[in-house]
């Protein structure tokens, strides 16, 4: 997401992304979470109208546990897209993180396409840049200007050494991040997330967030959009293609992470329905995120959106039902089956 260049070829890069995500075919795999199922129960005796799927997130109430994962934003089509992703988060009530928003720093007049608050008021607003750029020139100050630039609730720092690799442009001196994290973080002015793009963060990365003082991680594996593919398509040769499916799986990045004190995880990477969220959430998850289903939606319509995270809401209501869990506590407490033979 990041890259050493100038604003031009942010802008261009940018849309590189959403044609590629658009026409390509950068989903290699299936799911992770299809290799497990729910253990649905023939009698769940719970009546269905008492489900409640509501939780916190930085401190306001979601509806069901989703954020709609960060996507764009500076280039022209910006603006429309976060428009109908913030309108659509404030009233399917979930959380809405944008794109990575560096590019305010050089060129201010580019905030306009991130400046969406006003569309969601009532739900958490995550701004995002990249960790690596600690090792760019910014910092703490940088960061909290992202930050209040959109009067956020709080800031997604990605990190994606894959996708900067196989970038052609792409910023890969990724030393010293952890220090450098943990030296910043009480100046932070809002709470951090630290989120992989698709790749997945391993177990001994995230024991590491949380002794530096993470507090939430988006585990972001593999099984969804890949960005190695994503970037295969903007490089000559075929290096990116042989990386497409290489990562840790969502499921087994949550599996990994599920236990460590203090840490509190976000399954993105491949959820693509309400089933996949309900399983993330057996698995550790607090809350689950998504950007590819989300994508096309948001170029065309805030009601094109509320429809997608509409079913996506009864999607994790009957699969709540399902399996007899009123609360995302109890469902938590369900043990999942592992259906290795669905491959
Ligand atoms: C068009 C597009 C642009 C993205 N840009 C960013 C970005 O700027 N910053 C970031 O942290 N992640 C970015 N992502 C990655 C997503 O937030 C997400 O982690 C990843 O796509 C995996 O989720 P998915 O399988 O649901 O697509 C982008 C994803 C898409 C589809």
């Amino acid at each position: 997401m990041s890259g050493t260049d100038n604003d031009k070829t942010i802008n261009e890069r940018k849309l590189d992304h959403i044609r590629i995500v658009l026409e390509e075919e950068v989903e290699p795999y299936r799911s992770s979470f299809d290799y497990f199922r729910l253990p649905f129960k023939a009698l769940p005796e719970i009546d269905m109208a008492e489900i409640d799927t509501g939780t916190e997130f930085l401190g306001k109430k979601l509806k069901f546990p989703f954020v709609i994962s960060s996507m764009t934003g500076g280039p022209e089509k910006g603006l429309g897209i976060n428009t109908h992703l913030a309108e659509a988060a404030q009233e399917a009530g979930v959380a809405l993180g944008l794109g990575s928003m560096r590019v305010i720093l050089r060129k201010p007049e580019s905030i306009k396409s991130f400046d969406v608050k006003k569309y969601c008021p009532d739900v958490p607003l995550l701004a995002n840049m990249g960790l690596v750029q600690l090792n760019y020139g910014y910092g703490a100050d940088e960061i909290n200007r992202i930050i209040d630039s959109v009067n956020a609730d709080g800031i997604f720092l990605h990190v994606n050494p894959l996708q900067e690799a196989i970038q052609p442009e792409g910023d890969t001196n990724f030393k010293d991040l952890l220090p450098k994290l943990e030296k910043v973080l009480p100046k932070i002015e809002k709470p951090v997330v630290i989120k992989e793009v698709g790749t997945g963060i391993d177990k001994d990365t995230a024991k590491a967030l949380a002794d530096a003082g993470i507090t939430w991680i988006d585990v972001s594996g593999t099984g969804g959009t890949s960005w190695a593919g994503v970037e295969a398509y903007r490089r000559e040769d075929t290096i990116g293609h042989l990386f497409r499916g290489e990562g840790i799986p969502t499921a087994e990045a949550l599996i990994g992470a599920a236990g460590i004190s203090g840490l509190n995880l976000i399954a993105g990477g491949g959820i693509r329905n309400g089933i996949h969220i309900a399983k993330a959430i057996a698995l550790g998850a607090k809350l689950a995120t998504a950007a590819k289903p989300l994508l096309a939606p948001s170029l065309e319509s805030t009601d094109a959106c509320v429809s997608v995270l509409k079913q996506l809401h009864e999607e994790l209501t009957i699969a709540m039902f399902s399996t007899g869990a009123r609360t995302l506590e109890e469902l938590s407490q369900t043990e999942l089956v592992s259906a290795a033979y669905y491959a």
